[in-house]
C-alpha cells in the first residue's frame, strides 16, 4: 500500500508527571520536531494525527490535521492504542516523562524538613505497549518509527532502543551537539533502518528534516509491508 492511502499518528512535546496539583516533572522538548513530522505528512498521507504533550498553543492552532492534546504518559498511551489501525505510519517523536510519583498530593505539598524524598514509579512505555497490541492484534502493517535522544554512547543506545521497542527505524538525536535537540529549529539526526542501514544528515532545519524521514518512510513501505 502506498503511502498516501495509509493514516499518519504523530507523537510530539513532553507529558507531565504531577507530584501535586501545583508541581510536575517533565522536560524542555518542545514539540517542534513532532510538529514539523505531522506538517510534512500532510498531502503525502490519507490522514494525519498529531497527539501532543503540554506545547505553545500556537503550534497547533490553525492546522488542517487532526490534533489531540493529553497531559501525562498514560494519557498519550491510550490516544495511541485509539488511533492505532493496520496501514498507518507510527511515528513517536515526544518525549513522555520516564516516571511519575507513586503518591500524588491531592493538595499543595507544603515546605517542610530540609530534605524531601519523592518515590518515583515507570510510566508506560508507549512504543513497548504498541508493539505488544501489535502482536495481540496480528497488525503486520503499523510501521513504527522512534526517536533516540541522547547524550553519550549515542550509537549503541539507539540501536538497543530500535531493537528493544521493535522498531522499523529509529532517528537518532545528539542533544549534547550544538544544533540539536530539544528547544533549537534545527535538528541533527541520524536514520538508523532496522535492516541496519545508517542515513546521517547534516544540521538541518526541523521542516527538511522531517521531509527526509518521510523520504525514508516512503522508500522502504515496500519492504516493510511484506
Ligand atoms: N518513548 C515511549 N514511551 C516512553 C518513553 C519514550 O514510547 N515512556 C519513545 C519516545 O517517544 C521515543 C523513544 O521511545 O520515540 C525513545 O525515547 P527516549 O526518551 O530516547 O528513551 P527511553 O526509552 O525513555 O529511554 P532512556 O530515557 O533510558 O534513554
Amino acid at each position: 500500500m502506498p503511502l498516501r492511502d495509509m493514516k499518519a499518528v504523530v507523537t510530539g512535546g513532553p507529558t507531565r508527571e504531577w507530584l501535586d496539583p501545583v508541581r510536575f516533572i517533565s522536560n524542555p522538548s518542545t514539540g517542534k520536531m513532532g510538529l514539523e513530522l505531522a506538517a510534512a505528512c500532510e498531502g503525502r498521507v490519507r490522514e494525519t494525527v498529531f497527539i501532543h504533550g503540554p506545547v505553545e498553543a500556537g503550534l497547533v492552532a490553525g492546522r488542517s490535521f487532526r490534533c489531540i492534546s493529553v497531559d501525562t504518559t498514560s494519557e498519550m498511551l491510550e490516544a495511541v492504542l485509539t488511533e492505532l489501525e493496520e496501514n498507518m505510519v507510527l511515528i513517536m517523536a515526544a518525549a513522555p516523562a520516564d516516571y511519575s510519583p507513586v503518591k500524588k498530593s491531592e493538595t499543595k505539598i507544603k515546605k517542610g524538613s530540609n530534605n524531601l524524598t519523592i518515590e518515583l514509579e515507570k510510566t508506560p512505555d508507549i512504543l513497548k505497549e504498541v508493539a505488544a497490541k501489535k502482536t495481540r492484534s496480528r497488525m503486520a502493517k503499523v510501521i513504527t518509527v522512534g526517536f533516540a535522544a541522547e547524550t553519550n554512547n549515542i550509537e549503541e543506545y539507539a540501536l538497543g532502543k530500535l531493537r528493544e521497542k521493535s522498531l522499523d527505524m529509529i532517528c537518532l538525536n545528539d542533544v549534547s551537539r550544538l544544533g540539536a535537540g530539544f528547544a533549537s529549529d534545527t535538528n541533527i539526526v541520524t536514520i538508523f533502518a532496522r535492516n541496519g542501514e545508517k542515513i546521517e544528515l547534516p544540521v538541518m532545519p526541523k521542516r527538511e528534516v522531517a521531509a527526509r524521514i518521510l523520504d525514508e518512510i516512503e522508500s522502504r513501505l515496500p519492504g516493510y509491508l511484506t
